[in-house]
């Protein structure tokens, strides 16, 4: 016996991806029901071999279903999911709406699947921001061996991160530079994006951090430990898919370079590629598709007691939300629900 599983948010960046980490994964569904606006009322998306039909979240009844993954920003969330929770179907959120709530567990399973009971408090389960998911798998195992004071993160975030709308905005500014006839304006970004870099996603924060800087401080806090200290500095890249971080770790204790290569190499979700030759890292074009959070340059950081740099890459749609989610619903299975 099986799972009865909605997709609210089916013809998304994120819902699509779910469709697929569900079929690649197995999870055990027994009915699926792919829901969006009623702007795609009829839209066709696919779940392994079947085609599903999406219909209209307004007009869904939720209950009887067992687990409603959520994908569609936070204003419809606000809505939706306390209509699905107190439906009886358990909620788990890409959104930023109920990630800082002491009420709801925020998940990244290979760091704190033990969290999953908190769930029953609201019916509801949060997925953490895409920069923050990849970067705590990595520093969870380094953490539970040398204790770490503080991180000093840059990101390097792919357009996919802003939507199906980001993705297309980079597509046609590329292209209109190549036909100058077509100019494209910047509207999902604050600035082109095409050729360029902008240090700015989400809006500003009053102490001049945005509030994607924010989002990676308190999460990481949160999923990890109160006690790490981070400063983070985020910038969208012209890249279709894959984020990138290049992180500055301080150690309680010193940890060194071949011990911490180690200790990654056997921690869950992640993979090592660290060769010290021209090529020997992963970029983010390489880890599209992929399930791993990737590490590479890991080295001593030789200006501080106790420090550590590396380079972290992964897939934001899979690992940064769609595959963590689904992770997140096997972990409910597995502890709570025990149907599968
Ligand atoms: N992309 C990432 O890397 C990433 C990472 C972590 C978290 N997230 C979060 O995941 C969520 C979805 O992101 P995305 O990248 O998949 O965005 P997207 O590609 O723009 O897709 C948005 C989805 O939400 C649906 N939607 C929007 N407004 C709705 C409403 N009022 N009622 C019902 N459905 C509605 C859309 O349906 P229509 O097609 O009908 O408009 C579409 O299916 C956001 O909360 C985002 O912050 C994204």
């Amino acid at each position: 016996m099986g799972y009865r599983v909605v997709i609210a948010g089916a013809t998304g960046n994120v819902g699509r991806e779910m469709l697929n980490i569900l079929a690649e994964r197995q999870f055990p569904v027994d009915e699926l029901a792919a829901l969006a606006s009623r702007r795609s009322l009829g839209t066709e998306v696919t779940f392994g071999e079947t085609t599903l039909t999406t219909k209209d979240i307004d007009q869904f009844d939720f209950s009887g279903w067992d687990i409603a993954l959520f994908a569609i920003g936070s204003e419809a969330t606000k809505k939706y999911a306390p209509i699905a929770a107190a439906a009886g179907c358990v909620v788990i959120d890409n959104s930023s709406l109920y990630r800082y709530d002491p009420d709801v567990p925020l998940i990244v399973p290979e760091c704190n699947a033990e969290a999953i009971h908190g769930y029953s408090k609201k019916n509801i389960i949060a997925n953490p921001n895409c920069s923050t998911a990849q970067m705590v798998v990595a520093l969870k195992p380094l953490h539970d061996r040398a204790k770490i004071k503080r991180v000093v993160v840059s990101t390097y975030q792919s357009v996919s991160g802003a939507g199906k709308d980001g993705m297309d905005e980079l597509w046609d500014q590329t292209k209109s530079i190549y036909n100058p006839t077509s100019d494209v304006p910047p509207n999902k970004f604050q600035k082109e994006i095409a050729f360029n870099v902008i240090p700015q996603i989400d809006v500003f924060m009053e102490d001049g951090t945005t509030k994607e800087e924010w989002k990676m401080v308190v999460e990481t806090k949160k999923i990890v430990d109160p006690s790490i200290k981070v400063t983070a500095t985020c910038v969208r890249v012209p890249v279709f898919v894959g984020h990138s971080e290049a992180i500055n770790i301080e150690f309680e204790e010193f940890l060194d370079e071949d011990e911490a290569r180690d200790i990654l190499r056997e921690a869950p979700g992640i993979m090592v590629i660290d060769k010290r030759e021209a090529g020997g890292y992963v970029t983010p074009k390489e880890c599209v598709g992929d399930f791993a959070t990737f590490i590479s340059r890991i080295r001593q950081d030789s200006t501080i007691e106790n420090g550590l740099n590396l380079w972290c890459v992964s897939d934001n749609l899979r690992k940064g939300a769609a595959l963590n989610a689904v992770q997140i619903a096997e972990t409910l299975g597995r502890e709570v629900l025990k149907k599968g």
